[in-house]
């Protein structure tokens, strides 16, 4: 008998175009989201509707827009594999997320830690920061996405999207959406350069991973540290150079500098200088000459992420036609005309 045909499992994932992309991004993130290119059906987007909520400067969203795409691109996302588009270019998100927030508690939305995170750092909260969750859950129900991959921070937001497609399913009477999982990278939290998490909502604690060299030797030149000599025992897990060295070098290399640092013999200096270098290897070279050309040919990224995009739609477009005939409402002639499907 012939073996039944699997299915391939849909990952989906986003990230925002708010800044330039970071190693807590890389490690976190998008290098899992590369690796899956061969795994399964994989559909990431840059989140320009979320970013939104931080950036409201028309260029510099554009700009990071593009920026982003160009970076998966240089790290290795392969368009013929995997799509890569912008969330805006699938605007029924929008509207999926107003048919969500109808079915979803106030209690559920109050919980979320990155909304209160923010408001503990003093951020005064726009409507969109709150509702910031919906959109999430629209992003990953529209596509009936299996597993998405993302950091830690992104976790409760994954389980709140399963509660909203729960309480709709359960509402409306249907299975219309899939139930998401999220899925980790072994660097699910990546520090950054203040001690805190790496966030592009603090350039301080970033290293870009296209970054200039002379600005990446600056960053890690200037990481605080302790006045602790050379010769000095120091604790490595408590060590923001040794901790993002791990990320970058060999389980040999890193358990070198473990060593020198428990033992005494390595120094901040050193060490920094040492992290530089990895950093260069890794991201440096053939990336960011791959990374130069798409900068060069922005008409090129375009074409990519609309020709991506136009496959995004025609799934998000089916999962909303069930979602529409689920809630009660028709499906209009004139955006069907439009949208020609
Ligand atoms: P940022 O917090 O810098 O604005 P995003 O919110 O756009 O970054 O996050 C994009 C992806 O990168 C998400 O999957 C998120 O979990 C992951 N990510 C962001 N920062 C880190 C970090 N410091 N460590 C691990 N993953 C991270
Ligand atoms: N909120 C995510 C972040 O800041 C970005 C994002 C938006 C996302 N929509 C998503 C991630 C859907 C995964 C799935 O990282």
């Amino acid at each position: 008998m012939p073996e039944p045909k699997k299915t391939p499992l849909r990952y989906l994932s986003g990230v925002q175009s708010n800044g330039r992309l970071h190693l807590g991004n890389y490690f976190g993130a998008i290098q899992n989201h590369i690796r899956l290119q061969d795994l399964g059906e994989c559909f990431y987007f840059i989140a320009n509707y979320h970013s939104l909520t931080t950036l409201q400067n028309a260029a510099e969203l554009r700009k990071y827009t593009l920026m982003a795409a160009s970076d998966y691109l240089a790290l290795g996302l392969d368009p013929a594999k995997a799509l890569i588009f912008r969330q805006s270019d699938v605007p029924e998100v929008t509207e999926l997320s107003w048919l969500l927030s109808t079915v979803t508690g106030m209690g559920l939305m109050e919980r979320a830690h990155s909304y209160k995170d923010k408001i503990v750092r003093g951020i005064s909260p726009s409507l969109g920061l709150f509702y910031y969750p919906a959109l999430m859950a629209a992003d990953i129900l529209i596509y009936q996405s299996d597993k998405v991959p993302v950091g830690q921070d992104q976790v409760q937001h994954v389980e709140m999207c399963r509660d909203m497609a729960g309480y709709f399913n359960r509402t409306f009477q249907k299975d219309a959406f899939k139930l998401p999982e999220a899925v980790l990278s072994e660097a699910a939290k990546v520090v950054g350069l203040t001690g805190g998490k790496m966030s592009k909502s603090d350039e301080a604690s970033v290293i870009p991973i296209f970054g200039e060299p002379a600005e990446i030797k600056k960053k890690v030149m200037s990481i605080v540290t302790d006045s602790k000599g050379v010769h000095e025992p120091k604790d490595p897990e408590q060590n923001v150079i040794y901790l993002l060295y791990k990320l970058v070098s060999s389980p040999e290399e890193a358990a070198q500098m473990e060593k020198g640092f428990r033992q005494g013999g390595m120094g901040y200096g050193d060490a920094k200088k040492l992290l530089i270098a990895k950093l260069e290897e890794v991201f440096g070279g053939e990336r960011r000459e791959k990374r130069k050309t798409m900068e060069e040919k922005p008409d090129m990224v375009e074409d990519i992420l609309v020709a991506s995009a136009h496959r995004a739609r025609r799934t998000a477009a089916a999962t909303m036609e069930s979602v529409y005939e689920a809630v009660g409402i028709p499906r209009s002639k004139i955006k069907k005309a439009i949208l020609n499907i």
